[in-house]
């Protein structure tokens, strides 16, 4: 029996606030090739938002535009700018000095910063994220930008030094891996995409950038700032299928770093097409099934209000959600009674309503997807704990909270990433800890509990299975400085404002005997600037 409670939940045009309408379907036909927008004649993608428009002949999904379906050729030609751009490394973009290609990145950001509402409008209508939400992701990846400006400022400043060790004088600089292919993911379309986007281009490496699967409209307005910011090539941003688009650059062998945010069978079935793997580098951000732990002795108002941000913030399509709670059966009750009664609180809407706190599903066919999973669940035993529970239309699906889970339903193993909350109850937490060590994923945990003996023997059974512990909150990437990476089918590679800027470049070393000759032609390079490597050059 239907609640009712999605029964108003799309709105009608004139409900929809001025400030945040959006005008008739854009048709993009633009992409950025060395330097130039070029105009793709082929077929177009259709781009449609996850919001329904109520009228008097029902709900209509709304159009938004389309965007180029490149081919092979056109994928080609953009990985061929940014291989001409780098040169071998001879190319003016990694010649450059870093505070020069410091001061790019900085034109970029400013012209990026005009952009903010467009791009947050966009957010909220191509992945319905909410008004509030997209404000932070805008925010938060032009912080990023800032912060690794700076983080790059330090990092110069360590190498603008000589060392001498055992008669050896020398200096260490991070130079660029060559060219990079950065794919972000639909649920963080601007953020995620950029904290490997922007490293790779300060490194000195240049970019082939394909937008995410959706959220890629929003990606439109950026186009000029990258052309007017950066020579031609360094940065290139092709559209279409990632198997007609992304494979033909896989195996032409050209591409030397990989930043992937997606699943691991994505990242596996496209590594394996380059023809010498031993020279690609890889960073990856994958699948995860975080789980919540709950103890016996616990604040539960604490440990309900972190589950509940932490499994349904962005209708739990975030990687680090928590995706299965562990309650022990002795909470499980009070557990279930107040998570339902402050997911209740939570009201359902269009992303621009203010408050609203669960919004509409980007992605066709999710609906029955998260449908599918609970009817295994129910049928295998499990409850919908909450009223409403599952209750859906269109592309909006009702968080269930779910209990008892076991390990013969779908909702234990797979990463729902969406919401649905599982509840597994349990009396031994060994049986959490054998759960963890068997699992496939291994980026994150939180653990909920007040007993310091039992908190930190659980964190020392964790620590060498996942990247993070989170005790008494959720699971979650920031702050950005902090390490963000993952064991096993969950990331390769690690993640922060300073460990990016690591990952795309590698150290090299100049190195000369320590004789007064040496020193006298070091003196010499450095005095007269003939080389833009060995510097002494201080960035203040
Ligand atoms: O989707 C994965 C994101 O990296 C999660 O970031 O924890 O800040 O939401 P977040």
């Amino acid at each position: 029996m239907s609640t009712g409670k999605l029964d108003k939940v799309f709105p009608r045009l004139e409900e929809i606030p001025e400030a945040f309408r959006v005008g008739s379907p854009v048709e993009q036909r633009e992409y950025l090739v060395n330097g130039e927008l070029l105009r793709w004649d082929g077929p177009l993608a259709t781009v449609r938002s996850p919001v329904y428009l109520t009228g008097d002949a029902g709900d209509e999904q709304v159009i938004l535009g389309s965007t180029p379906l490149l081919d092979a050729e056109a994928a080609m030609a953009a990985l061929n700018a940014a291989v001409d751009a780098y040169d071998h490394g001879q190319g003016l973009w990694p010649n450059l000095r870093v505070a020069e290609r410091i001061q790019h990145v900085e034109t970029f950001l400013a012209k990026m910063r005009e952009q903010r509402d467009t791009v947050v409008r966009l957010l909220m209508w191509e992945i319905g994220k909410s008004l509030k939400d997209s404000e932070k992701e805008f925010d938060r990846t032009c912080d990023y930008i800032v912060d690794t400006i700076e983080s790059l400022k330090e990092l110069d400043r360590q190498s603008s030094r000589f060392q001498q060790v055992q008669g050896t004088i020398g200096q260490i600089r991070r130079v660029p891996l060559g060219v990079a292919l950065c794919m972000g993911p639909y649920n963080y379309p601007l953020n995620e995409t950029f904290t490997t986007l922007i490293p790779a281009l300060i490194m000195g490496n240049t970019v082939v950038f394909k937008p995410a699967k959706f959220g890629v409209l929003l990606i439109r307005p950026l186009l000029e700032a990258f052309r007017d910011s950066f020579p031609p090539g360094v940065i290139n941003v092709i559209y279409g299928r990632g198997r007609e688009t992304v494979s033909a650059l896989m195996a032409s062998g050209k591409i030397d770093v990989f930043a992937f945010i997606g699943t691991h069978k994505g990242a596996s079935d496209l590594k394996r097409l380059h023809p010498r793997p031993h020279r690609l580098r890889a960073a990856l951000g994958l699948d995860a099934k975080n789980p919540g732990i709950v103890l016996p002795e616990v604040d539960l108002d604490n440990a309900v209000n972190e589950a509940i941000t932490g499994a349904l913030s962005f209708n739990g399509q975030r990687c680090t959600a928590l995706k299965i709670l562990f309650v022990h059966e002795n909470v499980l009750g009070s557990f279930l009674e107040k998570f339902s009664a402050k997911l209740a609180s939570l009201k359902p809407g269009m992303p621009w309503d203010t408050n609203a706190a669960l919004t509409p599903l980007p992605e066709p066919g999710k609906v029955d997807y998260l449908n599918a999973l609970l009817e295994d669940a129910l049928s295998k035993g499990a409850k919908v704990v909450n009223e409403g529970g599952g209750e859906h239309r269109h592309s909006f699906f009702y968080p269930a909270l779910l209990s008892p889970v076991s390990a013969d339903m779908r909702l234990y193993h797979e990463e729902q990433f969406g919401p649905l909350v599982p509840v597994v109850p349990y009396r031994d937490v060994q049986e959490v800890i054998d759960y963890v060590q068997q699992s496939d994923y291994g980026q994150q945990l939180s653990i909920f509990g007040d007993n310091p003996a039992e908190v930190g023997r659980l964190v020392d059974a964790f620590v060498n299975q996942v990247g993070r512990i989170n005790i008494n909150a959720q699971c979650q990437r920031g702050p950005d400085s902090y390490p963000f990476n993952g064991r096993k089918n969950s990331a390769e590679g690690t993640l922060s404002v300073h460990d990016a800027l690591r990952v795309f470049s590698i150290r090299t070393l100049v190195a000369s005997r320590g004789t007064p000759q040496s020193k006298a032609l070091l003196n010499e390079i450095i005095t007269n600037r003939h080389s833009v490597f060995i510097s002494t050059d201080y960035i203040l």
